[in-house]
């Protein structure tokens, strides 16, 4: 090794030691706190939205505003209300509404199989919190939506659209559209709904994964026949490699399809998935994993805070359903993950970093893009985490 990577590393390692000797508040102090900021954090984001737009990242001192057909138009008003539930702030609870009425269009948009992402984490918390019909029947109709690109023969709601690379593409993300098709279901709707859910999730089960419970992140299929053409990557490293969000997704999805079904073989799915996680001799001290668990240059590749909030949402809901001391690893993994990301090393100061709470995620790192910055869904799913925390251990 050369003697200045030695010096990085040495130090990333004393990093690593000064983070475990570190002294933390205790977990109910710092929710209430962190909920506290992020209602004053995000009054400085909701500065910086065009009209129409939905906030996701700050780049180069920029903020970058998306249309609402992109993937991550629900997590704005999905943190808003994670944040109003905790803090009964007015005026966050009315730009939570706001953004609502933004994305509501979306409900009949069926160019991609995002939906579950866009009109869920949205309409779902404003649902959740205020009972209000009207936002039931959203998400109903983003069901119903999100129904049309289920095919039949190849048993999985197709991801992206027919293109020079991919005939019928299924992304492993795609299993986080499942939950509002159970929920709608559950709540009223098409029983065919869960139906699709759960043939979705069987096909993803046997095509997806490694015999080390790793994500493949893209499978494309022949629409004909169903049968699978090849197994290959879209963001991640290499076709071969682990792309940590992909096995975020994947822990997440399969413990929601077991609160949904009680069907175990989900629950075996996701506990390999999370052991596959947390043994991996490349997941760092602090558990943000880097944005592969393959990726060329660690321990000096870039991490992904996105990833570390998903997987630390997932692991406290798949503590729930375990006991012992597996349900001890899983909790305490999804803590330190916590505590890792409310520290300096990831999380930004009042007015700083855009009106965003987390810094150093990675979007799509070989398109070049969204790299180590801050992500509208690593604060969703981080917001999400201390909630969970707070209702189940606190
Ligand atoms: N669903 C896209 C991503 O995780 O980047």
């Amino acid at each position: 090794m050369k003697k200045t990577n030695l010096a990085v590393a040495l130090l990333i390692l004393g990093s690593s030691i000064s983070f475990a000797q570190t002294t933390r508040k205790p977990m109910g102090q710092l929710i209430n706190d962190e909920f506290k900021f992020a209602a004053e954090q995000y009054k400085i984001l909701a500065k910086n939205i065009p009209e129409g737009k939905t906030p996701q990242s700050f780049e180069k001192g920029k903020s970058i505003n998306y249309d609402i057909k992109w993937w991550c138009s629900g997590f704005y008003s999905g943190s808003l209300w994670y944040i109003y539930e905790q803090t009964k702030d007015q005026n966050i609870k009315k730009e939570a509404e706001a953004a609502l009425k933004v994305i509501e269009p979306n409900q009949s948009y069926t160019g991609n199989h995002d939906l579950g992402f866009m009109m869920y984490c949205s309409f779902g918390n404003a649902y959740r919190l205020t009972g209000k019909a009207e936002y039931k029947a959203v998400i109903q109709r983003s069901a119903e939506s999100l129904a049309t690109r289920y095919r039949p023969v190849v048993k999985s709601i197709q991801s992206w659209n027919k293109s020079k690379m991919w005939e019928c593409p299924v992304i492993i993300d795609n299993m986080m559209n499942l939950e509002m098709m159970n929920w709608a279901s559950d709540n009223g709707g098409d029983k065919k709904y869960k139906e699709i859910a759960v043939t979705h999730a069987n096909t993803t089960l046997k095509n997806h994964f490694r015999p080390d419970f790793s994500s493949f992140h893209v499978v494309d299929y022949n629409p004909q026949t169903g049968e699978v053409i090849k197994k290959a990557t879209w963001q991640g490293a290499a076709n071969c490699s682990a792309w940590a969000r992909g096995q975020g997704w994947a822990l997440y999805g399969y413990t929601m399809m077991y609160r949904f079904t009680k069907d175990e073989n989900y629950l075996k799915q996701a506990k390999g998935i999370a052991n596959f996680i947390l043994n991996h001799p490349n997941l760092p001290a602090d558990k943000i994993p880097f944005w592969d668990f393959d990726a060329q240059g660690i321990p000096f590749a870039k991490r992904d805070a996105s990833a570390g909030a998903l997987i630390a949402s997932a692991l406290l809901e798949l503590s729930q359903y375990t006991s012992g001391s597996e349900k001890t690893t899983f909790k305490s993994a999804a803590e330190t993950i916590i505590y890792s990301l409310s520290g300096s090393a990831y999380h930004a100061k009042l007015g700083e970093n855009g009106g965003f709470l987390l810094m150093h995620s990675t979007g799509a790192y070989p398109l070049n893009s969204e790299i180590d910055v801050p992500l509208i869904y690593a604060d969703y799913y981080y917001l999400e985490a201390l909630a969970r925390y707070k209702k189940w251990y606190l």
